[in-house]
């Protein structure tokens, strides 16, 4: 049963497949029963290079409204161009946490078939490398700052812990590089060391980022929940998506104290943009930790199992992750088996 509130939601689509991702997600979320008025506000390649804006100011208002968003990707221009929105999106609206829960689904033959890999990754979504201060000192000699701070380094840490805490999960994986960026990321360990102490119930662990690599290629069935800062938090999410099979099916939340945007790891996945095969499970996971988000667990749940029915079948998944059906056909057996 879903509840008898309604609910007001942000949908952007962004671009590449993300409006065809967004779409049946919407979809997906409709059929569950829970009353959704959705926003729709564009976020695009097109729309930015054409209003010279790189944040449209209607998107932040209707966030700002509304409390919660599902976006689709966004692309951005490599080497050049316009900055990332979803890096500005994530900063403006201080979304300081990213969490991706990584988890196997019935059915998909991965390289780890007969392992149970489940995740969480907590991201730090404002700082480090992507603080974009970038500058090119003489002709061929750049500098590109790094910014670790306490404030974001503490607030992701207790984001970790707490979730950990409250999930009864048994064991948080700090991942540095502190033997070389000995006060950047030496900095951030120290706060994830400063909120362990006070989680004794819950496993404390240190990984050099290189390591933690290797070993979530050679024993991901040890990982629990992933505390990183933003660049090898981003990395270490695409090699988590890899090991589960594939950035179709990783959802991901970035998490406020204010709003919550919902968006797949993925990007916009320009290479099968427009060819109607594009998976949209992640972005219907997303949505299922959105309506979590909304306290509309039973919905919640009702859509991951509904997902979960169509991959142990596997008549109706799409061809990332070995089937044949396209994003249309696997969103009709998603809401058939939710009936
Ligand atoms: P990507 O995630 O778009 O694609 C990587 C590979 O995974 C491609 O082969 C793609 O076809 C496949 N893939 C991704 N999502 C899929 C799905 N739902 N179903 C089936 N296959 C899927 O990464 P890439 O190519 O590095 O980035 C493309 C653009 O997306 C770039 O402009 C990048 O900046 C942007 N991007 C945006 C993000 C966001 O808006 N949150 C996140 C990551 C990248």
């Amino acid at each position: 049963m879903s509840s008898s509130r309604r609910h007001s939601v942000t949908l952007i689509p962004g671009d590449g497949i993300g409006p065809e991702v967004a779409e049946a997600a919407r979809r997906a979320v409709d059929a569950t029963g829970v009353r959704i008025d959705w926003e729709p506000v564009e976020l695009n390649a097109d729309i930015i290079l054409k209003t010279g804006q790189s944040l449209p100011q209607n998107v932040i208002d209707s966030l700002q409204r509304t409390g919660v968003g599902l976006k689709g990707p966004v692309t951005t221009p490599v080497a050049s161009g316009f900055a990332s929105v979803n890096v500005a999106l994530r900063k403006r609206l201080d979304l300081y946490a990213n969490v991706r829960p990584v988890r196997s689904l019935p059915g998909i033959a991965t390289r780890f078939a007969d392992v149970k890999i489940d995740m969480v990754i907590f991201r730090e979504n404002t700082e480090d490398l992507y603080s974009g201060l970038e500058h090119e000192v003489v002709r061929d000699v750049v500098t590109s700052l790094k910014v670790i701070t306490r404030t974001a380094s503490i607030r992701i840490a207790e984001y970790a812990f707490e979730f950990a805490s409250m999930a009864s999960r048994k064991k948080v994986t700090a991942i540095h590089k502190a033997n070389i960026m000995k006060l950047a990321d030496g900095l951030f360990l120290r706060c994830c060391r400063e909120v362990a102490a006070r989680y004794p119930q819950i496993e404390y662990k240190e990984l050099i980022v290189d390591n933690a690599s290797m070993q979530l290629v050679m024993r991901p069935e040890t990982f629990d929940v992933l505390l990183l800062p933003n660049l090898y938090g981003d990395i270490v999410s695409d090699l988590a998506a890899g090991l589960v099979g594939g950035l179709g099916i990783v959802p991901g939340a970035n998490m406020g104290e204010k709003q919550a945007v919902f968006e797949a790891v993925h990007g916009s996945a320009p290479d099968i943009a427009g060819k109607g095969i594009a998976n949209p499970t992640a972005m219907m996971l997303s949505s299922v930790l959105m309506l979590t988000h909304l306290e509309e667990q039973a919905a919640a749940d009702r859509l991951q199992a509904a997902i979960e029915k169509v991959y142990a079948v596997r008549e109706h998944v799409t061809p990332d992750v070995g089937g044949k059906a396209g994003t249309q056909e696997f969103t009709a057996a998603v809401i058939a088996a939710m009936a």
